[in-house]
This record gives structure tokens, sequence and C-alpha cells, in this order.
């Protein structure tokens, strides 16, 4: 693929503005300055560096992003600034969006893609993508609790009940939950519905995909969907909680 066009399909800018940041020498590949907008390059495995950035290609774009609170996933937030506000400018040219939605206050793993087939198959409820929710609780965390949320609790907007895919107690007061649909504030609802309150709340897995502890609030990472990407109905691989639901 030409130069230009690469930099274009990786939210560089305008064709133009790609045309004119090759020919500006600020394009790099394997340490070299590539000024030709026209050079055919192979896209497999090739790592643009632009203005001294490393920048690897990606077909379709897949992030994770640490969500700190105080973020709003929509794209025209009201109260505080979104999420896309923590991405790099290209990626936000590219026009990613949320897979889903976290709540302002609630921290933790958030997918982003500018891939809408994607999208329709990892918000499906009928895909049962599995969401790992740690839950900081106001009131004790008793097994009776733990039990009404495995049966199934209803919610207001839909007399069939939603039950937590698995549920454990991982402190006195917190307890970590597995969803497998993707309702509005449905963690907060089930855990009112079952008597208790969600005072803090962190996602640590979408899927097989598990937040890296290395990964500070407000950073964001690759993830890999040009070589088909990984097994969603995988379930996560979690230990103990590592990433207790602290704010
Ligand atoms: N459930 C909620 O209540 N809030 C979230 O942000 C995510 C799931």
């Amino acid at each position: 693929m030409k130069l230009s066009q690469i930099l274009f399909s990786q939210g560089f800018g305008t064709r133009r503005g790609c045309v004119g940041l090759v020919f500006s020498g600020a394009v790099r590949v394997g340490g070299e300055v590539v000024d030709d907008p026209d050079a055919d390059l192979p896209t497999d495995g090739l790592v643009l560096e632009v203005d001294g950035k490393p920048w690897p290609y990606h077909a379709r774009a897949l992030v994770m992003l640490h969500k700190p609170a105080g973020y709003e996933c929509s794209q025209k937030p009201r109260h505080h600034p979104s999420v896309m506000t923590l991405l790099p400018a290209p990626l936000r040219e590219r026009g990613l969006q949320p897979v889903g939605r976290l709540d302002e206050d609630t921290t933790g793993l958030l997918l982003l893609t500018d891939d809408g087939t994607l999208i329709h198959r990892l918000t499906s409820p009928k895909k049962h993508v599995p969401k790992v929710y740690e839950v900081g609780c106001k009131h004790p965390v008793e097994a009776a609790l733990l039990q009404r949320l495995r049966d199934g609790v209803v919610l207001d907007d839909d007399p069939a009940p939603v039950r937590a895919a698995a549920c454990e107690a991982t402190g006195t007061h917190d307890l970590r939950l597995v969803l497998t649909e993707g309702k509005y504030h449905q963690v907060k609802r089930m855990v009112a519905a079952a008597g208790n309150r969600v005072e803090r709340l962190h996602r640590s897995a979408f899927g097989p995909l598990v937040l890296p502890p290395s990964l500070a609030p407000g950073q964001w990472a690759w993830v890999d969907i040009d070589h088909g990407g990984p097994d969603w109905s995988a379930a996560p691989a979690l230990g103990p909680a590592t990433t207790p639901a602290t704010p």
C-alpha cells in the first residue's frame, strides 16, 4: 500500500495532510526517512515512526483503556471529559467507539474499536461474552447476597430475572461478579435488588482479556485483531482479586 494511504488509514489526517506529512520528512520506516508519499510498503508487521513516535500498522484498531473515574464513555459527554480524550489523535481520528459503556465513576477495562462488526459481536446478549466486575459494597457481603445474585434478581425494566454467571466474596465488603449481558447500570441495579449497595466498581476483565497491572489508569494498549484476535468466549484467567475495587 502507498505510504500516504497507509497514514490516512491509520488516522494521521486528511489524504492531502498525509501527503504533506511524508514530504515534510516526519515519517520514518526502519529508521530511515521515507519522503515519497507513493512509496509502496507491505503493511504486515509494519511499524511506522511519525514525528519520532512508533506507530504499528493495524488494519482494524482494538485498544484496551484503563478507564479512570471521572470520564464519560459518551461521544457527547455532559459533565466530565470523554474517554476519547485519553486516546492519541490518530485513534480519535479513526473513529474508535467504546464497546459498551462504563459509568462515569466506574474504573477498569474499557475496549474501544473502529470495527463495527466486532462491537456488535461483543455487545450482543446472545454471544454471552463474560465481563468481570470487582465490586465494593456498602454493607457486608453475606452468603445470602451471593446466592440471590446467582439465583437471579428482577430489575425494574424487565420481568425476566438476571443472573450472575458467577459470583464470589473477595473481602468482607467486596465481591466479584461475572455477567454475560450488558444492561444499563446492571451491576449497581443487581446489587441493589439483592439488598446491598455498590460503593466502588471496577471491571477487571472482558472475555479472555484481563486488565494488566502494568496499565495505569488513563493508559491504553493495542489488542491485535489483524491476525484472528482473541477467543471471546474463553473465560478470563483470573486469580484472587488482584485489582481491588479501590477508588
Ligand atoms: N454495571 C454498572 O452498574 N455500571 C457500570 O459501569 C458497568 C456495569
